[in-house]
């Protein structure tokens, strides 16, 4: 697909439904007594292969494009899988249904596609073999034909539920995945179970097990479960995801002469860092209208045209924005001065090596970027220019450096247009709603 830079951009928007919040919609609804409904459901394939694998699961489950309606069948209501449970792209689906199927009496094989068979998988492996479960990694090779035993830690693997027993988990990652596995593996435990991260990951977990009535406890970096009889379906509308959001913000920020309203974003505070970033870089950015909706901070968010300068990003600062450094790193580029983004080592290991993709693509369009084991710093004010982009089927690279190119003389060119459709299938639909 080829994009140039001869637009500005105007009107409001509402970006679709919140990735993690509609997977973990599907996920704790399945495992709830009764109906729970959805509304502003995601339907990006990723939150599609979430709802295949409970099928598979004997879960019934109604979806009419934003509205889903899952048919509960309770804690223990789950039934071997039918076949494979085939994870797509999905880390957040490979991940948190392993918590789910560590605690049940059958087992389950995963798979996924060629990035999610690279993606690290002992992160939860190992706390929920603590807690009883066994897990096995096959060679992707020969599998399904032939199962060889791997020691890779990675998809394909096999999934026997044991029975569990509560642990205090210290997790060397801060990842709400992992955070998650573990809790939901703590619905089906004997004891009280807690996991402790180095910073604190988004709270979607915390916050939507409580209102199916679980038990659970957040103190600082520790989120503590109790074993649950029962769990209770739920009405829940999605919030607008604000890692979609991102690429709006910077493209009203970064385009001369545009303003985008857009509006019902979740600003969950384990979630908003690309609001704290946009502004530490000089971006003329207002929220409008707070409100709560299904226990998540919501707001309209008001972005205009702005010289944005560059800023240090680290610490507890990064999982809060993990999803959005691809775009951070674009705005950046466009920035006066120096960008230097530290302790996201976690970006080797997402859907592509992002610190890597980011690196390339930039450097390509005549930034000057330095990639380091744990980031990038990125020197800005360099006249960029349109190049080829290699997205490597990732939908965040790819949405990055639309928004680049949508800033940069000359013609880019991104050589995946399809994979936005994992988090954002209606991407280009919606800037070209926008373009003057
Ligand atoms: C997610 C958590 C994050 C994030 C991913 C979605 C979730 O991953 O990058 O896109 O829904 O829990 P980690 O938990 O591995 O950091």
């Amino acid at each position: 697909m080829q994009i140039t830079d001869k637009y500005s951009f105007h009107g409001e928007l509402s970006v679709p439904g919140d990735k993690s919040i509609s997977h973990r919609s599907i996920m704790f609804g399945s495992i709830s007594d009764g109906l729970t409904m959805v509304s502003n459901f995601l339907p990006g394939a990723d939150c599609l292969s979430t709802i295949s694998c409970f099928r598979k699961l004997g879960i019934a489950i109604e979806s009419q494009g934003t509205n889903v309606m899952i048919h509960g069948k309770g804690l223990h209501g789950l039934s071997a899988p039918s076949g494979i449970l085939d994870a797509g792209n999905s880390g957040t689906t490979t991940r948190l249904i392993s918590g789910i199927l560590a605690g049940q009496p059958f087992e389950s094989i995963l798979d996924g596609d060629s990035s999610i068979r690279r993606r690290p998988m002992a992160r939860v492996f190992t706390p929920l073999t603590q807690m009883g479960a066994a897990f096995q990694s096959w060679e992707a090779d020969a599998f399904p034909d032939t199962l060889i035993a791997s020691a890779s830690g990675c998809a394909p693997f096999s999934i026997r539920g044991g029975h569990l027993h509560g642990i205090s988990y210290q997790s060397p990652v801060a990842s709400a995945q992992v955070k998650s596995a573990v809790l939901l593996a703590g619905l089906y435990a004997e004891g009280e179970t807690s996991v402790t991260e180095p910073a604190l990951s988004r709270n979607h977990t915390e916050l939507m097990l409580t209102g199916f009535g679980a038990q659970i406890f957040s103190e600082g970096t520790t989120a503590s479960i109790k074993p649950e009889p029962e769990l209770h379906g739920q009405k829940i509308h999605v919030p607008g995801d604000i890692s979609s959001a991102a690429y709006f913000i910077a493209l009203g920020l970064l385009t001369p002469n545009s303003e985008i309203l857009i509006r019902n974003v979740g600003i969950n505070p384990t979630r908003n860092g690309m609001i704290t970033a946009a502004l530490a870089m000089g971006g003329d950015l207002t929220l409008l209208d707070e409100r709560t909706v299904s226990g998540e901070p919501v707001a309209d968010i008001l972005v205009r045209s702005s010289s944005l300068h560059g800023t240090d990003i680290g610490g507890e600062m990064i999982p809060t924005l993990i999803d959005e450094i691809p775009i951070i790193a674009v705005m950046a580029a466009f920035a006066e001065g120096v960008t230097a983004i530290r302790d996201a080592q976690e970006l080797k290991v997402k859907e592509s090596d992002r610190i890597a993709a980011i690196t390339e693509n930039l450097n390509a369009m005549g930034a000057s970027v330095t990639p380091a084991e744990d980031g990038l710093s990125i020197e800005g004010g360099r006249p960029l220019h349109g190049t080829s982009i290699k997205t490597h089927q990732d939908h965040r690279i790819a949405m990055a450096f639309a928004i680049a190119g949508l800033n940069a003389p000359g013609e880019t060119l991104l050589d995946d247009r399809e994979c936005v459709a994992i988090s954002y299938p209606s991407f280009f639909e919606d800037i070209l709603s926008l373009a003057d």
